[in-house]
């Protein structure tokens, strides 16, 4: 495990649960200013800046839509997604009046319920199956204020397009976008996954994760086209692990 994860396993919170409520207006925090949680002490001074810059960006992206359904994914596997969208997760719920959930849809490399310490005995999986209803799947974590969805395991079964492409994955994000303030999706990498693009088709924006140096232009293109041809709408990549081991800030072209 990367020092990052060791210490978003070792950080502490000082919230005990916020109150379940609609989101309320709240004054959006200046790009690098210190947030008053606690959680991310001990890790890099430059990624939490770019945590800040990345939620400012989301929030300014998505000021006039009433949801905020964010997918996460990267053109090719091991660029960052998981990390980044975990401690954003993690930073958006130790705000003051934010709902957070965090849906791990990266069938091919689960990883979120380990981060969290979760079973991934019953997860989004299971419940696009039919098999286990939705208040089963939604865990809570962090002393209260960050709810997750896992992969599940669907035992058995193939993995398909259909499972996500379906009535019951519109009933899903209708249902916890109604109940949360951020929904954050984390998938598999796009040229490994066909199923990312339709999770994107769901979401009210993308965010392409990519790891600076690694992948060609014209392979994250290609991804970004994948994800607007089924409709998504792409916010953005996140250079990961750049000059400030990132995520910097969205930029809007590749
Ligand atoms: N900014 C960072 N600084 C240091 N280590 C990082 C950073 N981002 C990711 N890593 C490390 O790189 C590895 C891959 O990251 P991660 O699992 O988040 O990628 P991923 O895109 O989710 O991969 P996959 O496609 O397999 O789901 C992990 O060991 C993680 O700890
Ligand atoms: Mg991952």
């Amino acid at each position: 495990m990367s020092k990052i994860f060791d210490a978003l396993r070792k950080a502490e919170t000082k919230m005990t649960g916020s109150p379940r409520k609609r989101r309320q207006v709240r004054s959006r925090r200046e790009p690098g200013e210190e947030t008053e949680s606690t959680f991310l002490r001990g890790v890099d001074k430059n990624f939490r800046r770019g945590l800040m810059n990345l939620r400012n960006s989301i929030d300014s992206e998505l000021k006039n839509n009433d949801y905020r359904v964010i997918m996460f994914t990267s053109a090719v596997a091991g660029e960052g997604k998981t990390t980044i969208v975990a401690f954003l997760a993690r930073m958006l719920a130790l705000g003051e009046a934010d709902r957070v959930l965090l849906v791990d849809c990266a069938v091919v490399n689960p990883e979120i319920h380990a981060l969290f310490g979760l079973e991934n005995d019953k997860g989004i999986l299971d419940y696009l199956s039919g098999t286990v209803p939705l208040e089963e799947v939604i865990r809570n974590v962090e002393e209260g204020v960050l709810d997750i969805v896992t992969t599940g395991t669907r035992r058995g079964a193939d993995i398909t397009q259909p499972l996500f492409n379906s009535e019951k994955m519109s009933t899903f994000i209708r249902a916890t976008r109604e109940m949360y303030d951020y929904v954050l999706i984390d998938t598999s990498a796009v040229m490994e996954a066909p199923e990312t693009p339709i999770i994107g088709s769901y979401a009210t924006g993308t965010v392409i994760v990519v790891q600076s140096g690694k992948t060609k232009r014209e392979v994250i293109k290609r991804a970004m086209l994948m994800i607007e041809k089924l409709d998504g709408r792409f916010f953005g990549t996140v250079l990961n692990r750049k000059r400030y081991y990132i995520p910097e800030f969205i930029y809007r072209r590749v």
